[in-house]
């Protein structure tokens, strides 16, 4: 992969002003290392891998099924009511139609050779207005057996989210969605509804997606449906409603995986857990006990949020330091039902990222985003694709794995996302030739080989993504696919050069 000096130096340029926040100086072996390339990607394979790990493809509802058919979710509302957020005011109307192109997303798994399919239902199309009480919608149903079927008639094992960010709009008006604790119950009842309809086939659960996420863009810095924060149109609260909104998320998993546990997994034979965005965080400056913590914090309060209560019931330490009464407590019966309701962990990883010790914030501006006290600067990078976008750190993926191994009793994992992203103008061609891409995958399957040798208890990896879709706040300007996708004809889709390398990496 050749990539013209200037165009490379630009693009760091372009990176370390979007993702340092023009707060933090760079240290300058980020701008030195040299584009990453792996080893063997040419003969690289599974071989070596347990023989029974599973290689997957990932999607999600909102990002490829389009709006047809279902009731309101919250992405629908905020992409129509807020087009300028979005850098190409898309919405995920239409994405990749796979609901009506769901035998042609089968086929592109069936190509890519892949065990398994980790997806996610869209809450309003089978439950229109977010409750039992409003009734089932039997089309939405249908469809996801259909697929589900589809799924298993071809040998591929689905890997069912039951939440990935689309919260019923009816539920966002009745009650504030997330905010509400009224949320567990009406979480409680459709999870109940999945495993009834689709447990007999259904042998994975992961109850959400990236519950960091809905917290902190949600309800952090509002660049994420109900876009609520501190001065906010829609009102808000940066210093409490994120941890609000992470608690709630934690009691609806943990009732779900209890009502889960008590009344279907028996019979049903299948496992839940739930989906947690990993990111290592490494000290700016190596030798200063200041940023070592630091380094340390920003994973509790990234990581640590979330998996701490799962694995020991409580908090981080740090945190409840830190945030103090802006943390909500769980009563000991919830700690209780949060400890230890995970089957496996999905854990997503992208990047790696110096962390500086901080300041403290000034405590008239409590925000969820800067009570960690620290400053993320750029993402440790090896390698750039064509076009500069994400950037990505191997290592990393090989020291969180390590540091969960050994903070975390060493939880049963399956990495439920891992790509890279080039831009959505490309032009075919180049971006069907996604060398870049393969490099990120080779290299990170190479790191993943690492950490299982290393003892890590890893299961399986899913490519984020099975095919190029509707990328959030990014819209269409980024692709992630193995598979390309023309938006304006969605049928028409492409095999990129990764999809072949992945396919004749999991067959050998
Ligand atoms: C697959 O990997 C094994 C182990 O590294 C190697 O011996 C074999 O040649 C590889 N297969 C191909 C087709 O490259
Ligand atoms: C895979 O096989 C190994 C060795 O037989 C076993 O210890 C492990 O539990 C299996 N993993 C899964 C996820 O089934
Ligand atoms: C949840 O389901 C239970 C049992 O079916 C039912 O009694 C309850 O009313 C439901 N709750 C809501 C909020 O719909
Ligand atoms: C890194 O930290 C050490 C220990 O605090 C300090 O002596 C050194 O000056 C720091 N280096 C830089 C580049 O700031
Ligand atoms: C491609 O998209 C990126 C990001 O959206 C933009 O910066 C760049 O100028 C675009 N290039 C072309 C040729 O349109
Ligand atoms: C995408 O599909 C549209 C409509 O069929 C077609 O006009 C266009 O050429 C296609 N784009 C590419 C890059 O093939």
């Amino acid at each position: 992969m050749a990539i013209p000096k200037a165009h490379y130096s630009l693009a760091i340029l372009v990176i370390l002003f979007v993702v340092s926040n023009s707060q933090t100086v760079c240290n300058p072996e980020c701008k030195a290392k040299e584009p990453f390339n792996c080893d063997n990607s040419l003969t690289f394979n599974r071989t070596g891998f347990p023989k029974n790990f599973t290689f997957g493809a990932a999607t999600s509802a909102y990002q490829i099924e389009g709006a047809a058919h279902r009731a309101l979710n919250g992405w629908d509302y905020y992409t129509h009511r807020y087009p300028e957020r979005v850098p190409d005011r898309s919405s995920g109307d239409v994405a990749c139609d796979s609901y009506d192109l769901y035998k042609e997303d089968v086929k592109l798994l069936k190509r890519l050779k892949v065990q398994a399919y980790r997806l996610s239902i869209a809450w309003s199309r089978v439950l229109p207005k977010g409750r039992l009480i409003g009734g089932v919608d039997e089309n939405g149903i249908t469809y996801y057996n259909n697929l589900i079927n589809e799924l298993k008639a071809n040998g591929i094992e689905p890997f069912v989210t039951i939440f990935h960010w689309d919260v019923p709009q009816t539920l966002e008006d009745e009650y504030g969605g997330f905010l509400s604790p009224r949320i567990v119950e009406d979480f409680k009842n459709y999870s109940e509804l999945l495993f009834q309809r689709f447990g007999d086939r259904v042998k994975f659960w992961i109850t959400l997606n990236q519950p960091y996420s809905l917290a902190s863009k949600g309800y952090g810095d509002g660049s994420y449906p109900p876009g609520r924060c501190t001065g906010c149109e829609f009102g808000g609260d940066s210093g409490t409603e994120p941890y609000i909104v992470a608690h709630h998320q934690l009691l609806a998993h943990a009732e779900a995986v209890s009502l889960y546990r008590k009344r279907y997994q028996k019979f049903q034979g299948g496992k839940i857990g739930t989906t947690l965005i990993g990111r290592w965080f490494t000290p700016l400056n190596e030798t200063s006990d200041q940023d070592q913590a630091a380094a340390k914090r920003a994973f509790q309060f990234f990581v640590g949020w979330f998996l701490d209560p799962l694995v020991y019931g409580e908090y981080p330490m740090i945190m409840r330091l830190l945030v103090g009464d802006r943390l909500p407590k769980f009563t000991p019966q919830e700690s209780d039902l949060v400890k230890g309701s995970l089957d496996f962990l999905g854990l997503n990883y992208y990047v790696t990222q110096y962390a500086t010790d901080a300041p403290p914030p000034l405590p008239t501006q409590p925000n969820a985003l800067t009570d960690a006290r620290v400053t993320l600067g750029c993402v440790l990078s090896f390698f750039l694709l064509q076009a500069p976008s994400f950037v990505y750190y191997p290592p990393g993926f090989r020291q969180i794995l390590n540091h969960i191994k050994d903070n975390y009793q060493n939880p049963l994992t399956y990495i439920t996302e891992n790509g890279v992203s080039d831009y959505g103008n490309l032009t075919l061609p180049n971006a069907l030739a996604d060398n870049g891409r393969i490099q990120n995958h080779c290299s990170h399957l190479s790191c993943l080989k690492c950490s299982i040798e290393d003892g890590c208890n890893v299961a399986g990896y899913f490519a984020w993504s099975l095919m190029d879709n509707y990328e959030f706040g990014n819209g269409y300007t980024l692709r992630f696919g193995m598979n390309w996708v023309n938006f304006t004809n969605p049928a028409d889709r492409r095999q990129k050069d990764s999809a072949k390398w992945y396919s004749r990496f999991v067959a050998e």
